[in-house]
């Protein structure tokens, strides 16, 4: 045996003894991924965010709401009972940056969607406290007095698809419209956007139907998070191979 007070008195020695325990734990952690068929699951139902929704999520980072809040549920019994099913790899791979955040002042909004309604995140969005008087989340209304830089989607859009997120040309074509359209449910072209982008909820998201705000798209995006994948077709088994 090698007595601690020889490895710490002889560098090389230590040198080299540190590289044999750091690549047993670089195997160990990578050796797995080459037998693993993907490291993303298939599911059925994630999706490409639609335009409005992109436009959310621009707005979510760019007021800085992942300092506070999360976007992963963590396969914990206390998490998943708290929030629902534990995130999967999959939720998130149309994400450029992902979301996941490591701060949770407020709860973890990875399945948010459809907990609450409109009008609930309208009047929380403009002031926190009128509906959760203990709240430290910042107000930000501001957002439903913006109006949305429209015209800058398709940008956004392309920018997502060099990152690899399949937007096809005809989708990055119709970006505008695809928007315009999710905030108005009377358009003629609502199934055209329903087939591209199923499940995205048609409707004016801020109550404020004479422009289209910052506000619908955060919302918009909001209701859409941790609704697309289909858990009833779900197999954790299968993604294991
Ligand atoms: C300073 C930290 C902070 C920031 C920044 C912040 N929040 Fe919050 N958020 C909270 C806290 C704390 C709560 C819990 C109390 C409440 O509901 O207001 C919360 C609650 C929420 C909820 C309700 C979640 C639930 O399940 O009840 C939503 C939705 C939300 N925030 C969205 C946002 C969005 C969108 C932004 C960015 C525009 C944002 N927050 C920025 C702290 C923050």
């Amino acid at each position: 045996m090698i007595s601690h007070k020889v490895i710490e008195k002889n560098s090389i020695l230590m040198l080299v003894l540190t590289l044999v325990v750091v690549s047993i734990g670089g195997l160990i952690e990578i050796a797995p991924l080459f037998y693993l068929e993907s490291t993303i699951e298939k599911v059925k139902g994630m999706r490409p965010y639609s335009p409005l929704e992109l436009a959310g999520r621009n707005i979510y980072i760019r007021e800085g709401c992942y300092n506070c809040h999360s976007q992963m549920i963590r396969p914990l019994r206390d998490e998943a009972e708290r929030y629902g099913h534990y995130s999967l790899a999959a939720e998130s791979m149309y994400d450029h940056p992902f979301q996941w955040g490591s701060k949770r002042t407020g709860p973890d909004l990875a399945r948010v969607g459809g907990r609450y309604s409109d009008e609930w995140h309208v009047t929380h969005m403009k002031n926190p406290r009128d509906v959760v008087p203990e709240s430290v989340m910042p107000a930000y209304s501001f957002l439903a007095k913006t109006e949305l830089n429209v015209p800058d989607i398709a940008g956004d859009l392309i920018a997502n698809r060099r990152v690899g997120v399949p937007y096809t040309d005809e989708m990055i074509a119709v970006a505008e419209q695809d928007l315009r359209t999710q905030v108005n449910p009377d358009a003629d072209e609502v199934d055209d956007l329903l087939a591209r982008y199923p499940k995205a909820q048609v409707r004016d998201f801020d109550g404020d139907p004479s422009k289209i705000s910052e506000l619908d798209a955060l919302i918009a995006y909001l209701q859409m998070l941790g609704t697309l994948v289909d858990f009833t077709s779900y197999d954790a088994e299968a993604g294991k191979r």
